[in-house]
């Protein structure tokens, strides 16, 4: 069988992670008191609204999540109100980076505290999110799913790989590892 849907997702997922792990050390940086720079912190936000957002929770909210409902997995509750809910919450955090972003780069000490307080709370609900998804969501997906609906589904995400540019997805993928490159090395 080709690659299964969840195989990207999953992929996304390490992407993502390399860019929350750069958000937890530039938040060490900063409760140090070094300064950390105003324009990486504003390629994370893009990268979390365009890559993480747009891209990976678009493909999780508009396709996989009802082709599930779909195969009888309720909406409400565990897992996938949970999963929508982080989503939101996701969504919020990241308008307050972009917020907190602006205010640092205006007046960098007052707006220190709030700034890493959204950074940890970004690295607080990522990797648990992305946890529930490879160890239960995907699992239980691809035990529901036919070969064919896996199939399906993967034509999906490859359309919303088309319409958001794969030149774009590249970008951000290229981002992600510069961008833990460059903090392993802080
Ligand atoms: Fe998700
Ligand atoms: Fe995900």
């Amino acid at each position: 069988m080709s690659a299964r849907p969840t195989d990207m997702l999953e992929e996304e997922h390490r992407y993502i992670q390399k860019v929350v792990g750069a958000m937890a050390v530039m938040a060490e940086a900063l409760e140090m008191g070094q300064k950390v720079d105003v324009e990486t912190l504003k390629g994370i936000v893009e990268f979390m609204r365009t890559f993480a957002d747009k891209c990976h929770h678009g493909k999780e909210e508009a396709y996989l999540f009802p082709t599930l409902v779909g195969k009888g997995v309720p909406v409400r509750g565990c897992p996938l109100a949970i999963l929508t809910a982080e989503h939101l919450r996701g969504r919020t955090l990241v308008r307050e980076l972009s917020e907190t972003t602006e205010a640092y780069a205006k007046d960098g000490p007052e707006a220190k505290r709030a700034l890493v307080e959204c950074l940890r709370d970004m690295t607080n609900l990522y990797p648990n999110h992305i946890w529930k998804e490879d160890y239960l969501l995907f699992p239980m997906t691809n035990k529901i799913l036919t070969s064919e609906e896996q199939q399906e589904l993967q034509d999906k995400f490859e359309k919303v790989e088309e319409s958001i540019g794969r030149d774009v997805h590249h970008r951000f993928e290229r981002m992600a590892l510069a961008l833990e490159e460059k903090t392993r090395k802080s």
